[in-house]
């Protein structure tokens, strides 16, 4: 079993399959995650942004396609897989990729105006300290924006497929939980609701929006898959100020 999420992404097979499915039409990702993001994101225009397990930082070159003011994008990134696709993807622009964990990263301090992270945070297990180091990150008023998996789903991590129903069980104990996914073994943290928010507040900030991934009608191509959707949250994501 990996003991970083981010070693996850370091076996051959495991990072294939994610990168596979990533590709895949209604991936939940895509359909219900990155909408959500980029409303709470808002404009980058300008903007000095931090991206904590950015993946192969396909966002970060997004996000500064859609600025001509400068933006600068530095993504922190645990797997060399993800670091080495990463480069590749920001090749040329405002960019740069870090190989480090988040939590031994040595966060600069009043740099960033926004800080995100999408999907990488359930990994972790002291959100405190995490919290803390993000918000000496930013500058005054500057913004904290991630997503994770929604607590209902990690409480009872089962082996990925289609959910038809879900048991949420042991929601208030708190810890990592292991799961069979892409023909993986991955840990990630369950944490409640609460406790994320508590973490922002307790590092300082402001806590801003908290939203669900809500399906949107317009986002799907199927309306099964969009009434499946209905089901079962998959994601939750905070926004929260300096
Ligand atoms: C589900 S992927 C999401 C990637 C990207 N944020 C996106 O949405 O496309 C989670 C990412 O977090 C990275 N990660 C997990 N734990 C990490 C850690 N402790 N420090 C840095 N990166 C980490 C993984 O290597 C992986 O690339």
């Amino acid at each position: 079993m990996s003991e970083r999420g981010s070693d996850f992404y370091d076996q051959e097979a495991n990072f294939e399959k994610y990168m596979e499915r990533r590709q895949w039409q209604e991936n939940a990702n895509d359909t219900l995650e990155k909408p959500v993001m980029l409303e709470l994101i808002g404009d980058v225009a300008g903007k000095s942004i931090l991206d904590l397990g950015c993946g192969d930082a396909r966002f970060g070159a997004e996000l500064l396609d859609s600025d001509h003011r400068g933006a600068k994008y530095t993504g922190i990134e645990g797997s060399k897989n993800m670091v080495r696709t990463a480069q590749e993807t920001v090749r040329g622009m405002n960019a740069q990729i870090e190989h480090a964990f988040m939590e031994d990263w040595t966060y600069p301090a009043n740099q960033y105006d926004l800080a995100i992270s999408r999907l990488a945070i359930h990994y972790i297990e002291d959100t405190d300290t995490l919290f803390r180091s993000i918000y000496s990150a930013l500058k005054d008023n500057g913004r904290f924006v991630f997503s994770v998996e929604h607590p209902v789903i990690t409480s009872t991590l089962q082996p990925s497929g289609t959910r038809t129903n879900w048991i949420v069980d042991q929601y208030f104990v708190e810890g990592y939980r292991e799961q069979q996914w892409l023909g993986g073994s991955v840990k990630k943290m369950h944490r409640s609701i609460e406790s994320y928010y508590m973490a922002l507040q307790k590092a300082g900030f402001h806590v801003e929006h908290l939203r669900e991934s809500t399906p949107q009608r317009q986002y799907f191509v199927n309306e099964e898959t969009y009434l499946r959707r209905q089901r079962i949250p998959l994601f939750l994501f905070l926004s929260a100020r300096k």
